[in-house]
């Protein structure tokens, strides 16, 4: 079977061009002992590969091209199947565009000359989009560290450990609590009130294995315990999670609320409730009451786990959100995935324009908080930032 592979990534400071026509120049060679047919575009410090062959020797390069010390940043763009090869010239064939501006020929004159067109010249493929993007990319990069730069969100919070507090739940449900940050901001937005089992179980496993009336009792009053521990934990603004069947049951849900919130002391709009995406589908009739409700009273709402559901951006053409988390899926690995990359960013500038705020969830990795960071995404959660304990919360020094 053959397959098509495209990745940009970024030249490492101290490789020269000399070396960069060694690497030309041996794998070359190397491509055509396996059938590879190659196109390296290189825009300083951008490289842009297509490659195409066989999938097996497609596969075992591209594990190599990861761990060459050379380039870092690398970000797969296409991996998949093809029927013919595009690019029939077996080999390597290196593309400097700083070069070839330089002897004044366009890019379509030298891939003309150098006979590097596509198969039947098909510019309308894949492929030849991507190219077209790269040859933008550098300048749209410099825009983005410019303005990441300009924003100066880099940095994020350390745990301060001495501020570690523990409290008791007054019916024994039991919460870990994780905050969401803002870089720009340089302040705990909201902290998150997390389903936990009695001995730390995860919410999942937790919530599972309770019968449908366990589960509505539940619902009801741990939502009690996780305002009450938020109250005794000194934390400002807490975040809760609401299953569609207890928070659009009645229109008294919203009444209850109010009333556990002052009765802990809190105001409403020291409260977020977070519903998952697919959650806002479900049809219930009095959802649009409850939230117009909860809205009039001061409670943000945040759409929780965005990306992982069945509604997608249609959602927010119904309802607008006060925030957008979007779905730790989508985040994991994002620094190496250009398919993540582009879903992010696009639903960042769609949030952007209704200002709505974005909460990037389950960040892990400092290479996919730097990325974040460079697209315009300053609040964040992850246990980059803060493992959340049981019954208890420890704040950050900024
Ligand atoms: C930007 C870039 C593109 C590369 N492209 C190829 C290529 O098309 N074919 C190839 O054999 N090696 C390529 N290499 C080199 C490989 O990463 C690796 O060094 C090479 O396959 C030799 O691996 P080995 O010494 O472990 O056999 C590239 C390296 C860089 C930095």
């Amino acid at each position: 079977m053959l397959a098509s592979l495209i990745y940009r990534s970024q030249i490492i400071e101290n490789v020269d061009k000399e070396m960069i026509m060694e690497v030309v120049k041996n794998a070359n060679h190397r491509n055509k002992k396996r059938e590879i047919s190659g196109l390296l575009f290189f825009d300083a410090p951008f490289f842009f590969q297509v490659l195409e062959g066989p999938q097996e020797s497609i596969k075992a390069l591209y594990r190599k091209i990861l761990q060459d010390p050379r380039h870092s940043n690398v970000v797969l763009l296409v991996d998949e199947t093809i029927k013919a090869r595009q690019y029939p010239n077996l080999g390597m064939h290196f593309l400097d565009i700083e070069k070839i501006k330089s002897i004044d020929l366009s890019l379509a004159e030298y891939r003309e000359k150098n006979h590097l067109n596509p198969a039947n010249n098909n510019f309308d493929s894949k492929i030849e989009k991507f190219i077209c993007q790269f040859i933008e990319y550098k300048y749209k990069s410099n825009l983005r560290h410019a303005i990441a730069n300009g924003l100066k969100q880099f940095s994020y919070p350390v745990i301060q450990e001495h501020s570690n507090c523990t409290a008791e739940p007054p019916n024994g449900y039991v919460f870990a609590f994780q905050s969401v940050i803002d870089c720009r901001q340089r302040k705990t937005v909201f902290v998150e009130a997390l389903a936990r089992g009695p001995d730390g179980q995860g919410a999942k496993e937790y919530l599972s294995s309770m019968s449908q009336a366990e589960f509505a009792h539940y619902d009801m009053h741990s939502t009690e315990d996780a305002i009450s521990l938020a109250a005794q934990l000194g934390i400002e603004k807490l975040s809760v999670n609401f299953s569609p069947n207890t928070i659009f049951q009645s229109i008294d849900t919203v009444d209850k609320l109010g009333a556990m919130l002052e009765r802990y002391g809190f105001n409403p709009n020291q409260l977020v409730v977070e519903i998952t995406e697919s959650d806002f589908i479900g049809n219930h009739h009095l959802a649009p009451n409850i939230i117009a409700k909860l809205r009039a009273s001061g409670v943000e709402l945040a759409v929780d786990d965005f990306g992982a559901g069945y509604a997608g951006l249609s959602l927010l053409a119904q309802f607008q959100p006060d925030i957008l988390k979007i779905d730790s899926g989508l985040i994991g690995s994002i620094s190496s995935s250009g398919p993540k990359q582009s879903i992010v960013r696009a639903i960042h500038d769609c949030a952007d324009s209704l200002a709505i705020s974005v909460v990037a969830e389950g960040v892990e990795h400092e290479k996919d908080f730097q990325y974040l960071t460079s697209i315009g995404i300053s609040q964040f959660q992850g246990h980059l930032f803060h493992t959340p304990k049981l019954n208890s919360y420890t704040a950050h020094q900024w």
